[in-house]
């Protein structure tokens, strides 16, 4: 497997769970049985086959950083990468856990196969990451990390945010 070469980041604004790829990564929980935003979204489009698989395959949840993989369901995907982002509402401000998000989850994508794998931006959301250093983080890890995965696509829920990733991902 090719590992030498970095996924090219592009930037796209639209609803994660209708993203045309190979894999589309989850903004898990510890306890990986569902939640709210793109957690929820992924479940309810997803159908119950996702829960089943996310008890089956991680029956302890799984660690802050960590990704892992499960059936996509109903979603036109394959896979869903499950990731851990920090809760940086809750005082988990260390960014290396961030950036470990999007390693492993390009690392969990090249044991699938997967060529093309769309990313929501961890912890942007209810874990409230500063927006700005949420989406430098992704880009910087994604553009930085040598894997078999050609395309790394940042999927951003509404236009404004889509503009900061657009430019973030112009300035390479
Ligand atoms: N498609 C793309 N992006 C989305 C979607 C969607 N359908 N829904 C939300 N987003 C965006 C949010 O606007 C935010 O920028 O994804 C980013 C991540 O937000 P969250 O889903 O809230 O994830 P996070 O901040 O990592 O918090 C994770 O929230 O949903 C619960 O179970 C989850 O406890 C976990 C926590």
């Amino acid at each position: 497997m090719n590992c030498m070469a970095f996924p090219t980041v592009t930037a796209v604004q639209g609803d994660i769970t209708r993203a045309e790829v190979d894999a589309v990564v989850n903004a898990a929980n510890r306890r990986m049985r569902g939640g709210g935003g793109v957690d929820g979204a992924i479940h309810r489009a997803g159908g119950p086959a996702v829960l089943a698989d996310c008890i089956a395959r991680f029956p302890g949840g799984l660690a802050t950083g960590d990704a892992g993989w499960t059936t996509a369901g109903d979603l036109p995907t394959r896979w869903v990468i499950h990731t851990v982002g920090p809760n940086h509402r809750a005082g988990e401000t260390d960014r290396s856990l961030l950036s470990s998000c999007y390693r492993r989850s390009l690392e969990v994508a090249d044991e699938l196969g997967a060529r093309s794998v769309a990313f929501p931006l961890i912890s942007a959301g209810v874990y409230g990451w500063p927006l700005d250093d949420a989406i430098d983080t992704a880009v910087e890890t994604l553009s930085t990390t040598p894997c078999a995965v050609e395309e790394a696509r940042i999927v951003a829920f509404d236009t404004a945010t889509f503009r900061l990733v657009e430019r973030r991902v112009a300035e390479g």
